[in-house]
């Protein structure tokens, strides 16, 4: 039996937006050097509660204690000096600012004397933070010249210094930390979090369900604003969770692989001696019609930049790409999308949404063609292709006329993938990593829209969230080493490759 009192205790928290109800009663407990995860669908309400937690939005009801203290969370400065810091889904980073001083943003400390900053103080103990989770990245560095995974490791340290400022050991609530992680990110994290345990509490929330298993003492499921249930992880495996999660069995493969279509003979694309100053060298390539090429390769390995200069979001210096066997010039994304490309960004936020406006005008947006008439756009039409897939994809949201900003991270994710796939006239989709942030039900039902696609003819340039993923998906993966073409691997359905074959060629 477990006697030690919980750190942290939250009882029947309910909180409400408009006819959205976030938290309808979520209950638990982190106990001292605990990890404890947090699973739910798209939706579920984890980002709520932990928003509430450290008082950015106010719960309607229920209670907070922290180490048998009922507190009123005011907001994260609050938070902070309670030993609670939360490293968010959506960054909260600074772009102009340096890494070091994102990391003590507010909280200073004798780095400031007088208002002026001491920066060899203040980048000596920022970079004793991110020593801590053995990160590489310059405390001096500008946050926006840093990759999104980078930024994410800075939020981690920002959270591990509120460390330096209390006196008791801190709770951490981590939102998704691993999605924008690669392997290697992740292994640096898990370890990261396994020292942290003996100093303080972990809540980590993540769609990955081997990873919760994984670093968790205990795991709370949330339902629709509810917990309802508490695993330990000995005891349970990933479908008792999924089930849990979503309340019914899923049907079918994952990923859907009885599905897969072969392409089709002829060429849509054709890519030789693609070069990207710095970053892609001679990239030679054939994309067929109805294929689903999947792209490898580390972080740095040129992978996002080729599908960007493909995009005509990067100016290519040398070589030559055709489209159907006539020159095509990708000079900017709308030259591009008039030839029917798409592109799913990775940094769906920064890119690939305006959080503003509506889900049916999110899901529309690039395709006023259809909903138009003239110059008068057709709102009715554009509601009904609106529903069909918020109903497809089973966006959680109160109606098509919501703003998109409102959703959940998750489910403003699958309205940006709804946006391409919507086109009629679309002819080769770039997606990077689209089942990032997704939860499993969502993503099963991504892989069935890629296969449906390919087998209408459309080709797909994929880079996923993991090579298990790439490789049940694609048709033939790419490999990318150092800007340069390290292997074309085959991967039909019926002999897919071993990872290892593929990992060897990436690094
Ligand atoms: N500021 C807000 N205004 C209106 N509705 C909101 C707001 N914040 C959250 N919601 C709604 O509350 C519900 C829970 O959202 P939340 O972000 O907590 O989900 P989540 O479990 O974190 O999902 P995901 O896995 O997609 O990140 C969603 O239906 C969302 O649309
Ligand atoms: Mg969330």
């Amino acid at each position: 039996m477990n006697v030690t009192a919980p750190v942290l205790a939250v009882r029947d928290l309910r909180k409400r937006f408009a006819e959205t109800r976030a938290l309808d009663g979520v209950s638990f407990e982190v106990r001292p050097h605990e990890v404890v995860g947090l699973i739910g669908e798209n939706g579920a309400g984890k980002s709520t509660l932990l928003k509430a937690l450290v008082g950015l939005i106010q719960p309607d009801s229920g209670s907070i204690e922290m180490r048998g203290v009922p507190v009123k969370m005011r907001g994260i400065a609050q938070a902070g000096a309670a030993g609670i810091g939360m490293v968010f889904q959506e960054q909260s980073l600074i772009p102009n600012l340096t890494v070091a001083e994102n990391i003590f943003l507010g909280a200073e400390g004798g780095a400031v004397v007088g208002g002026v900053y001491r920066w060899r103080e203040l980048n000596r103990r920022a970079q004793a933070q991110l020593d801590k989770i053995g990160s590489r990245i310059s405390p001096t560095a500008l946050t926006e010249d840093l990759s999104f995974a980078d930024r994410q490791m800075v939020e981690v340290a920002k959270v591990l210094a509120t460390e330096e400022r209390t006196n008791a050991e801190p709770v951490v609530l981590l939102d998704e930390p691993t999605s924008v992680l690669d392997r290697d990110e992740t292994e640096v994290l898990f370890a990261q979090i396994e020292r942290l345990r003996s100093q303080a509490s972990v809540v980590f929330v993540s769609h990955r369900l081997d990873e919760v298993l994984r670093v968790c003492d205990r795991v709370y499921v949330l339902r629709n604003g509810e917990t309802v249930a508490e695993c330990t992880p000995g005891e349970v495996d990933e479908a008792t969770l999924r089930r849990l999660m979503i309340g019914r069995d899923l049907e079918g493969s994952h990923y859907a692989e009885e599905e897969q279509v072969p392409a089709r003979e002829e060429v849509l694309l054709s890519v030789s001696g693609l070069t990207v100053r710095g970053v892609c060298d001679k990239v030679d390539f054939d994309l067929h019609e109805g294929e689903v090429l999947g792209i490898a390769g580390v972080q740095g390995s040129g992978r996002e930049e080729l599908c960007r200069s493909i995009f005509g979001a990067l100016g290519i210096r040398d070589g030559r790409i055709t489209l159907e066997g006539r020159r095509l010039r990708p000079r900017s994304p709308r030259a591009v999308i008039a030839s029917g490309f798409g592109f799913v960004p990775a940094e769906r936020r920064k890119e690939g949404m305006v959080a503003s406006m509506s889900v049916a005008e999110n899901i529309t947006l690039p395709h006023i063609d259809a909903v138009c008439a003239g110059p008068v756009l057709m709102r009715g039409r554009e509601r009904t292709l609106a529903e069909e897939w918020i109903e497809r994809l089973r966006i959680r949201t109160p109606g098509p006329n919501a703003a998109l900003g409102s959703l959940s991270g998750g489910n403003q994710q699958k309205a940006v993938l709804a946006r391409w796939m919507v086109s009629d006239s679309l002819r080769l989709l770039i997606l990077d990593h689209p089942t990032r942030g997704l939860d499993v039900g969502a993503k099963g039902e991504v892989y069935r829209l890629i296969r449906e696609l390919a087998a209408s003819g459309v080709s797909v340039l994929l880079m996923a969230d993991s090579l298990e993923e790439l490789i049940a998906m694609s048709h033939r993966v790419l490999v990318m080493k150092d800007g340069k073409v390290s292997g074309m691997v085959d991967a039909p359905t019926d002999a897919k490759p071993a990872p290892l074959e593929i990992l060897e060629r990436m690094v």
